[in-house]
């Protein structure tokens, strides 16, 4: 599979922002002014209390549904989380995992985005696997050795039919909020090197058909350069991801 065939993925994470009746505002207005999109998939991420209504009003070709975080038990005595199957039952198309925020401020571990991963799989709710290195990782030269130990642990398990459908974010922490996206050359860098891991846990074709996204102070300024790197697939954006405007043009990025 070549790059064309990777179908961009341009994500919404709207992390703890919009009430219900905002988030339904933002997604009929963004297919009305988007239209039907046949060649990438635009993933709407709400909290957890809107995903029902966001999920009753997205009626158009290309748009995806997204919860941003899950537990990986199937049911039981666990007050305040939610499983895959209730994801799966509200419609969930994809579920964000490993975040860095809830790697960092929740103290979410390898091993647990690992198991969220393997039962996201299970329900046919697809992960979005975050990992990125924080800044003074990057300052002392251990970006690739951080970002191939969150891989591997969270993806060695994985049967290759899984694996190829594997949405992978990297991003690095030092650009989320921050204002300082990553240039599309180190972004690059890190994509390849991602693309190149994949295929040493599973094989070449595998590699060539995950898709690797870039997150991290994500603008309409800086997207069409990020988006004309060969190994970025697509993007994750918060802060420009809350106004219509803003997440519209990101969508509507241009091929350079
Ligand atoms: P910002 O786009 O606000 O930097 O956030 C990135 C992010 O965390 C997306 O998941």
């Amino acid at each position: 599979m070549g790059t064309s065939e990777r179908k961009p993925f341009i994500a919404a994470n709207w992390k703890m922002f919009k009430t219900i009746g905002e988030a339904v505002a933002f997604t009929e207005a963004l297919q009305k002014e988007v239209g039907i999109l046949a060649d990438r998939e635009v993933v709407l991420a709400p909290a957890f209390t809107a995903l029902a209504a966001v999920r009753k009003v997205m009626a158009l070709e290309g748009f995806r549904l997204a919860a941003q975080n899950c537990h990986w038990e199937e049911k039981g005595a666990f007050t305040g989380e939610v499983s895959l199957g209730m994801l799966g039952d509200v419609g969930c198309d994809y579920v964000i995992l490993g975040h860095s925020e809830r790697r960092h401020i929740f103290g979410e571990t390898d091993d647990d985005v690992a198991r969220k991963v393997a039962a996201a799989f299970r329900h046919r709710v697809l992960p979005v696997l975050c990992v990125g290195e924080k800044l003074e990782e990057r300052e002392s030269g251990q970006t690739t050795a951080v970002v191939e130990r969150q891989l591997e642990v969270a993806i060695r398990g994985l049967d290759p039919s899984e694996a190829r459908e594997l949405v992978i974010a990297y991003e690095p922490v030092w650009a989320i909020g921050t204002g300082r996206t990553a240039t599309p050359e180190q972004a690059r860098e890190v994509h390849g090197f991602i693309r190149e891991h994949c295929g040493r846990l599973f094989d070449k074709d595998i590699a060539n058909t995950v898709r690797i996204v870039y997150g991290g102070s994500v603008k309409p300024e800086n997207v069409d350069a990020l988006m004309a790197q060969p190994d970025i697939d697509g993007l994750l954006v918060g802060g420009a991801s809350l106004e219509v405007a803003s997440f519209r043009r990101i969508v509507q990025f241009v091929k350079l």
